[in-house]
């Protein structure tokens, strides 16, 4: 395995699902589905869904309060919060601002970035830069998604699938050689936009007519099989890059999309189904939230221990690919 190439270490971690569970058997009586079928394709059984009046900020402060609550961290001093979503309160201001005003942090800068689901470890390659560069001490990562708000309930393709949550990585920059980041990679594919989208302002994506009513539209079957074939190999790719093969990671994180994907990937990639992180069935897809979710799970069952290794690996709309390796140490 090659050295670290940061000194960024992960200080804590929170995460946050709404109340309410839309499970299958709910699904059955709004559109012409079954639980069977959905269990079998994707691995769902359920997922959460936010409130009326709760947004992806709403959710991304009560995975903060979690992180405040569970670990010996000062919130007041974060230097600037980067917030994965594609489903913002609003374009302008930023979940990331808000965030920033719920806790009064004084001299922070605050960004929404938009991988879709490769968001998370897209956004955690930038804390990383910020952190190397000395600009800052210490960046606040959020996945937060309210999928439900941009879902078409009577689209029998999609609604089964999303569902809403947060997640939080506390980074800062350590001293020393210390560093929890190892490796990291990422690939696009803007060619293959228009396969899944949330239309706002343009008609058309890459010369293609698209469905512009700000609900996320997907050829469900052309990205199966770009996932399959290409995010597979993308894992292999940053595996190479580190020196390191599955045999040597302790767990894979790949973005929660459908269990058949998760089951393909380690297939392709050496993974034991054993190793990887899935908290599809309870969440469904929750985009940018899927990562931080089903880590912080597996953290708070006790899977995940200090000094244990994690591929985390988000893939989707984009098409987007972005991967990183990281030691955990808390
Ligand atoms: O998160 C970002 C990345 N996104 C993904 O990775 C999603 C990738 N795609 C998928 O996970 C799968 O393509 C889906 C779960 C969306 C669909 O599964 P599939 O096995 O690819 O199904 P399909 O689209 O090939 O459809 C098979 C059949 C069709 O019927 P016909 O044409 O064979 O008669 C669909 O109309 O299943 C039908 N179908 C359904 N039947 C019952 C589609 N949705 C449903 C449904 N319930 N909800």
């Amino acid at each position: 395995m090659t050295l670290p190439i940061s000194n960024a270490v992960i200080t804590a971690i929170g995460s946050y699902v709404p109340e309410k569970v839309l499970t299958n058997a709910d699904l059955e009586a709004i559109v012409d589905t079954s639980d069977e079928w959905i269990v079998q394709r994707t691995g769902i059984r359920e997922r959460r869904i936010a409130a009326e009046s709760q947004y992806s900020s709403d959710l991304s402060i009560l995975a903060v309060r979690d992180m405040a609550r569970r670990y010996n961290v000062q919130l007041t001093d974060i230097d600037y919060i980067i917030v994965a979503t594609s489903t913002p309160d609003t374009f302008v201001p930023s979940v990331a601002s808000r965030v920033q005003a719920e806790f009064g942090m004084q001299g922070c800068g605050t960004a929404d970035l938009q991988a879709a689901c490769a968001g998370f470890t897209a956004a955690l390659q930038m804390a990383n830069g910020l952190l190397l560069s000395g600009i800052y001490k210490k960046v606040l990562v959020i996945g937060t998604e309210t999928l439900s708000k941009a879902t078409d309930y009577t689209d029998r393709t999609t609604c089964i699938l999303f569902g809403d949550g947060a997640g939080a990585f506390l980074l800062e920059a350590a001293s020393g050689s210390k560093s929890d980041i190892i490796a990291a990679s990422s690939n696009t594919d803007g060619s293959g936009g228009h396969l899944l989208y949330r239309s706002s302002l343009s008609p058309s994506i890459g010369g293609y007519d698209i469905i512009a009513t700000s609900n996320i539209v997907q050829n469900g079957r052309e990205v199966y099989r770009w996932a399959i074939s290409e995010v597979s190999k993308g894992i292999n790719e940053l595996m190479k890059k580190s020196g390191t093969s599955a045999a040597q990671i302790n767990w894979f994180a790949p973005h929660n999309a459908n269990q058949r994907i998760i089951d393909a990937l380690c297939d392709k990639t050496g993974f034991h189904l054993e190793q990887a992180l899935s908290s599809i069935a309870k969440y469904g897809n929750t985009s940018a939230a899927s990562i931080p979710l089903a880590i912080d799970d597996a953290v708070r069952d006790g899977r995940i221990a200090a000094g244990d290794t994690i591929l985390l690996y988000g893939f989707g709309g984009g098409l987007t690919q972005s991967g990183i390796l990281l030691r955990w140490s808390i």
